[in-house]
């Protein structure tokens, strides 16, 4: 039995995408378990650059089957022209080859407009979400009474029911945050979800059953993350976190599969630190060098554009992470980013009011008294994204890397030099 996992185990665009790309080969199904269309993924497939947000990177295989699970929430609209974009670009996707869960959550216009006014109402202490509705997805999902999955959306009956009972419910909420809210119609919410579920129709089915009968049969299972350890909704920086479980602990819940069949558990890490949206940064550098990382690592948000906040690779926080979700190796990314650097820096611990800490706390408002404590590295000053073996890497690269598995605690196996899928040292 073979079945991987790729966890970010920062705050999310580790560039997970390029590594699920190349595992995609060695796997038969691609198992997307959590998040929605507020991921991104940047893949380049045959030279090409694809951006993808809710299709599993096993969409560009011809002979892998793609997954979206039941931990995932959908908004249809997104999906159906994500996946009209991929069907122009590579030809049509054969509900064998793409199937989502009956049972997985789905998003309406209320739920972004939700979210547009609980934001607005915390002002300067926004989450800076993707505003996506997601949370207010899960939130329903969590609550039970208003929520609305896949599989009643595909039963017109069934969706006419529920929205019946939920868009009176969120009119008078919303109104009551929104002075200037126009109420939304049921009837044309159900007409144009109506829409959607007949493109749906045919990908929507019992995923949870089709994955145990895949592992019975000796399928070979990638799962692939979304966002990353510290975005995670129980164990990140609460509550500058994302709505699910998006360390390794959400693998189990997202898809209906237990950990225990994984045998290969990977965690990718950047070579620095970047975050979106609001919360505590210890790392972060407002200055010339997080610009400079900024520029050279193309840190803007694949899914919303936002410039991504920079800062040194955060080993206390990193190493938190990969503990969480109990990973083989790492995989460090994004290294030839530094390359024009003089010196590079990387956090070792945290000073917390005069006591060295590994430890990464459990609130923002400790996290954002800690200052951390670097080790200085000289940096390399040569382009290395032509370098395919770890002998040829500059010593200090390859100081640096081991730095980062020393100080984090596990092995690195795969170093990222650029882009491309032939810009990686496995070796
Ligand atoms: P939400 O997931 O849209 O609710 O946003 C909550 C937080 O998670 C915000 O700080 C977002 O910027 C962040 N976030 C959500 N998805 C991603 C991602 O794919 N990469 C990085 N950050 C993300």
């Amino acid at each position: 039995m073979t079945a991987t996992s790729v966890i970010g185990l920062q705050w999310g665009d580790e560039a997970k995408g390029k590594i699920v790309d190349l595992l995609t080969a060695e796997h038969d199904v691609v198992v997307r378990y959590l998040g929605g269309n507020n991921a991104g993924h940047t893949v380049i497939f045959d030279g090409e650059t694809y951006k993808l947000s809710l299709l599993p990177a096993g969409i560009l295989h011809s002979h892998v089957v793609s997954v979206i699970a039941t931990g995932v929430v959908i908004n249809p609209k997104a999906f159906l022209t994500e996946l009209a974009g991929i069907v122009e670009r590579r030809g049509e996707v054969p509900p064998e080859r793409l199937q989502i869960s009956d049972r997985a959550h789905v998003i309406f216009p209320y739920h972004t407009a939700e979210e547009a006014a609980f934001e607005k109402a915390r002002g300067g202490d926004a989450i800076g979400t993707t505003m996506r509705g997601i949370g207010t997805c899960y939130r329903d999902k969590a609550g039970r009474t208003h929520a609305i999955r896949m599989g009643d959306l595909t039963h017109p009956d069934r969706l006419r029911r529920r929205l019946e009972e939920v868009v009176p419910q969120k009119n008078r909420a919303i109104a009551s945050l929104d002075d200037e809210f126009t109420p939304f119609s049921v009837d044309e919410i159900f007409e144009e979800y109506c829409g959607y579920a007949d493109q749906l129709r045919p990908y929507v089915t019992d995923t949870t059953a089709f994955l145990h009968r895949s592992i019975n049969e000796g399928r070979r299972l990638l799962f692939e993350g979304a966002q990353g350890c510290l975005l995670d909704i129980d164990h990140g920086t609460f509550p500058y976190v994302t709505s699910s479980n998006s360390s390794g602990c959400g693998i189990h819940s997202g898809s209906g599969v237990s950990e225990r069949v994984i045998n290969r558990m990977i965690g990718i890490v950047k070579a620095y630190t970047t975050r979106v949206g609001g919360g505590p940064f210890p790392t972060e550098l407002d200055n010339e060098i997080g610009q400079h990382i900024r520029e050279v690592g193309r840190e803007y948000g694949t899914v919303t554009g936002r410039p991504r906040r920079c800062g040194w690779f955060d080993a206390v926080a990193t190493g938190y992470g990969a503990r969480l979700s109990g990973v083989d190796c790492i995989a460090v990314m994004l290294v030839d980013v530094l390359d024009g650097l003089d010196e590079i820096q990387v956090c070792e611990a945290y000073d917390f009011n005069g006591v060295r800490t590994t430890d990464f706390p459990s609130h923002v408002e400790d996290l954002a008294q800690m200052k951390p404590i670097y080790r200085t590295l000289p940096g390399w000053k040569t382009d290395i994204t032509g370098i395919r073996k770890r002998a040829d890497l500059p010593e200090n690269a390859m100081r640096y890397v081991d730095t980062i598995s020393e100080l984090v605690g596990y092995p690195v196996e795969i170093i990222s030099v650029g882009p491309d899928r032939a810009q990686t040292i496995l070796d």
